[in-house]
C-alpha cells in the first residue's frame, strides 16, 4: 500500500472516544449502555458514515459499518472490536480495534485498492462482563448462544435484564432472532487489539499474530455463614464466611499456580462482604470466580477440583456455599489460512512479529464459533490493561493497521 496508516488518525478517534467516559479523574469507564458508552456509539456510527460505510445495528446493538466491494453478494471480510470498557480502564483495550478497522477502510478507498468482498467494521456490543457478568454479549448472541429468553434472565446489579434495557434504548428486540449468523456466511474476521501481557514489548517485536485465544468461566460464589459478634464468638465458635472465602481464595490460586496447562488463570476480582463492619463476623460475602485457559478440558478439570475443595472447605467451617456459573465458553484456535496471510503482511510491510496467545478473551473467540478468525496484537506499555496505565503508542497502531489493511484486502480478493 502506497499511503500508510496515519497514526494522527487513530489518535484522534481515540481520544475522542475516550471523552465520553464517566471517570475522567481515574481512566475511563464506559460501561455498557449508560449515556457515555451510547454517546460513543452515535460517534463511531458518525464517522463510519464520513468514510462512506453503510452503517446498520442489529437487536442486541452490535455495529456494522459497510464497505461496499464489487461482488457484495459474497460472504464478507470483517474487522472490528468494542468500546465498552471494565471499571477505571485504559483508552485502548478494544477502542484500537475498531480504529483500526476505520483507518484499514480508510486507507483501502485512498489507495483504491479494489475488493470484491464487502469489508465490514464491526463494534461488538459489551465485550467486558463489566454491567451484566457475562462478556461478548454481542458476538454471543451472534454465535446463537445468548437469545431472548436469556436476554430477559441476564440482569445488572440494579436488576435491569438486558432485554428491557435494549427495548428502552429502541432497539429491535422482536428481531432478536435474526442477531445469529450463519456459519459460513462470513468468510473471515480479523481483530486487531492490544497486548495485555507484555510479550511483544519483551520481545521488542511490534506485531503480535496470535495462535489460541483462552477462554473463561465466571462464577458468582455465595458463602453464607452465620452473623456474630466479633469479641463475643470465641475462635471456635465461628461460622465466618470472609475466612471460608480467604481460603476458598489461596486454593484456587495454588490450583491455577500448579495447572499444568500452558496458560491457566485463576482470579478473584469482585468481592462483597455483608455486614462489612469491624467488629460483625461477616454472615454473607459474595464473590466472584474467573478461570481461564487455553485448553477446555483443562479448564473443567480445574473446576471439578475446585468444586470438590469448596465442598471440602465449607464443611470443615460449617459454611454454606452457593455456586452459580455463568459461562463455560471454548478456547478458539485461529484459522490458519488468515495468520499465513498474517504473515505474509508483516512482511510485505518489513514489520517482524512473533506468534502469541491470548490470555484475555475477545468478541473472536465467539465469532471463530461461526467465521475462521485471526488477531493482530500491537504493543502495550509494560503489559497492564484493565488499569488507567494501559498505554499503547498511536505509532504502534497505525503499524498494525497497516497489517490489517493488507490481510483484509488479500481476503477480500479472495475466491
Ligand atoms: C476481556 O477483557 C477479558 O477479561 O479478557
Ligand atoms: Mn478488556
Ligand atoms: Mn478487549
Amino acid at each position: 500500500m502506497e499511503i500508510k496508516a496515519n497514526a494522527g488518525n487513530i489518535k484522534m478517534w481515540l481520544e475522542t472516544i475516550n471523552t465520553f467516559n464517566s471517570t475522567p479523574d481515574f481512566g475511563t469507564t464506559r460501561v455498557l449502555f449508560t449515556d457515555e458508552e451510547v454517546k460513543a456509539r452515535e460517534y463511531v456510527k458518525s464517522e463510519m458514515r464520513k468514510l462512506n460505510l453503510q452503517v446498520h445495528e442489529d437487536a442486541i446493538g452490535n455495529i456494522f459499518g459497510v464497505l461496499k466491494g464489487t461482488r457484495p453478494e459474497l460472504p464478507p471480510v470483517w474487522t472490528g472490536s468494542h468500546i465498552d470498557t471494565v471499571l477505571n480502564a485504559g483508552m485502548f483495550d478494544g477502542m484500537s480495534g475498531v480504529v483500526a478497522g476505520l483507518e484499514a477502510v480508510r486507507l483501502i478507498q485512498v489507495n483504491k485498492l479494489k475488493h470484491e468482498r464487502n469489508i465490514v467494521v464491526v463494534v461488538y456490543t459489551s465485550e467486558e462482563p463489566t454491567r451484566f457478568k457475562v462478556g461478548c454479549l454481542g458476538s454471543r448472541a451472534m454465535a446463537g448462544k445468548l437469545d431472548a429468553e436469556a436476554a430477559k434472565k441476564l440482569v445488572d446489579d440494579g436488576g435491569n435484564a438486558l432485554y428491557d434495557v435494549l427495548q428502552k434504548l429502541g432497539f429491535p428486540v422482536q428481531d432478536f432472532d435474526k442477531v445469529p449468523v450463519k456459519k459460513g456466511s462470513i468468510y473471515a474476521a480479523v481483530e486487531l487489539h492490544i497486548d495485555q501481557n507484555g510479550v511483544l514489548e519483551k520481545a521488542g517485536k511490534p506485531i503480535g499474530i496470535v495462535k489460541t485465544i483462552c477462554a473463561p468461566s465466571v462464577f458468582d460464589v455465595e458463602v453464607i455463614g452465620r452473623q456474630s459478634h466479633a469479641g463475643g464468638t470465641t475462635m471456635e465458635d465461628r461460622q465466618d464466611a470472609f475466612m471460608a472465602t480467604a481460603e476458598i481464595a489461596l486454593v484456587l490460586e495454588q490450583l491455577g499456580r500448579t495447572s499444568q496447562s500452558e496458560y491457566t488463570t485463576a482470579t478473584i476480582g469482585k468481592v462483597q462482604v455483608i455486614p462489612n463492619a469491624v467488629n460483625v463476623i461477616p454472615g454473607k460475602v459474595v464473590f466472584s470466580i474467573d478461570i481461564r485457559d487455553c485448553d477446555y478440558d483443562y479448564k473443567n478439570d480445574l473446576i471439578a477440583k475446585l468444586k470438590n475443595r469448596i465442598k471440602e472447605i465449607a464443611d470443615k467451617r460449617n459454611v454454606k456455599v452457593n455456586l452459580t456459573q455463568y459461562n463455560n465458553d471454548y478456547p478458539m484456535k485461529c484459522d490458519e489460512n488468515i495468520i499465513k496471510k498474517l504473515e505474509n503482511a508483516c512482511e510485505k510491510e518489513n514489520t517482524p512479529y512473533i506468534k502469541t496467545i491470548s490470555g484475555a478473551f475477545h468478541d473472536s473467540m465467539l465469532v471463530g464459533e461461526f467465521a475462521p478468525v485471526a488477531m493482530i496484537f500491537v504493543p502495550s506499555k509494560n503489559g497492564i490493561s484493565h488499569s488507567p496505565e494501559e498505554w499503547t503508542n498511536f505509532a504502534d497502531i497505525a503499524a498494525g493497521t497497516d497489517v490489517l489493511a493488507d490481510t483484509l484486502i488479500e481476503l477480500a480478493n479472495e475466491i
